[in-house]
């Protein structure tokens, strides 16, 4: 199996995501680490114990990384979608985590990871990229040792927080910057306008709460999301962004990606945290295409493994 770590703020779509990792035997889940984001870093720490928890898989550590942006901290915080508890008011409803955090922290967990590792180690970050921009400040020597970063955020048309910004680039615009354009890994990034075209109805969400306790609780958790969805958008669907993600993560090719060197507006202006085409930066993946039923049916599939 690949070595995977997820670097995550959950976050409903994040719950999803790291239900699906542990739910596939094609990655060896060897760490989770936290980042500020959808909620609070403190919060976020609890929410993954807690899904790893649900998910019933124990011995993986989970780290606390960056509790803020590298640069400018806006607090910027995305409750509206996730809830105040960052997972659809059902956070205390989950299980305890069954350990503490790590005390070694993310970046440290993630360096360890890299350094034990036999085979190349994929870096899923689905929150901001500050811990990611962190590890390769910190670790520059271990940079060989990561096979792919494969990351949600971005998008190359409208943006969700702004008009021109994904939520996750537009936290952290300098931590995208370094990851994006100056990595020396191969980077994989799954933009919002391919997420937003893999959108999971009212059937999905059903199959989803029928397939046994964990994937019931777990429709419980989008059930505000799907909410807000629908408030926004006026359909009853909802984006896995992340799932999407951590799926190409799980499984190399199941997106389409073009390669597209891409620049970061770091400015304090309205583009803050658009990635834009264009820049003298290594070509980054971007995922443009999809067989959307596929990506759907694979996650449920995935998911309803866990009973
Ligand atoms: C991204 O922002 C967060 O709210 C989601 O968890 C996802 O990672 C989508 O823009
Ligand atoms: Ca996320």
């Amino acid at each position: 199996p690949i070595p995977l770590i997820i670097d995550t703020d959950p976050g409903v779509d994040d719950a999803v995501a790291l239900m699906l990792a542990v739910a596939s035997p094609e990655v060896d889940l060897r760490a989770v680490t936290t980042v500020f984001g959808n909620v609070a870093l403190p919060q976020t720490t609890r929410n993954a114990g807690r899904v790893l928890a649900l998910a019933g898989r124990t011995g993986v550590p989970v780290a606390a990384g960056a509790a803020r942006p590298l640069v400018h901290d806006r607090a910027e915080r995305a409750e509206q979608w996730h809830g105040g508890d960052g997972l659809g008011g059902r956070a205390d409803a989950l299980p305890d985590p069954t350990a503490a955090p790590d005390a070694r922290g993310a970046v440290a967990v993630m360096a360890a990871v890299l350094r034990e590792a036999a085979e190349p180690v994929t870096i899923a970050p689905i929150g901001p990229l500050t811990n990611v921009a962190l590890l390769l400040a910190v670790h520059p020597e271990l940079a060989p040792r990561i096979g792919r970063i494969v990351w949600m955020g971005g998008s190359l048309g409208a943006g969700n927080v702004t008009g021109a910004a994904e939520f996750n680039a537009h936290c952290d615009p300098e931590a995208a910057h370094r990851v994006l354009t100056q990595a020396d890994v191969p980077v994989t990034m799954v933009p919002l306008d391919l997420t937003h075209r893999c959108p999971a109805g009212p059937d999905w969400l059903a199959a989803l709460a029928a397939g046994g306790p964990r994937g019931h609780e777990l429709a419980q958790v989008v059930g505000h999301y799907r909410v807000a969805f629908r408030a926004r958008h006026g359909v009853d669907a909802v984006a896995l962004h992340d799932a999407v993600a951590v799926l190409e993560a799980i499984a190399p090719g199941t997106l389409r990606t073009d390669p597209t060197p891409l620049a970061v507006a770091c400015d304090l202006g309205p583009a803050r945290g658009a990635t834009v085409p264009g820049g003298t930066g290594p070509a980054v993946a971007v995922a443009v295409d999809a067989d959307v039923g596929a990506v759907l049916g694979a996650v449920l599939e995935r998911v309803g493994r866990l009973g």
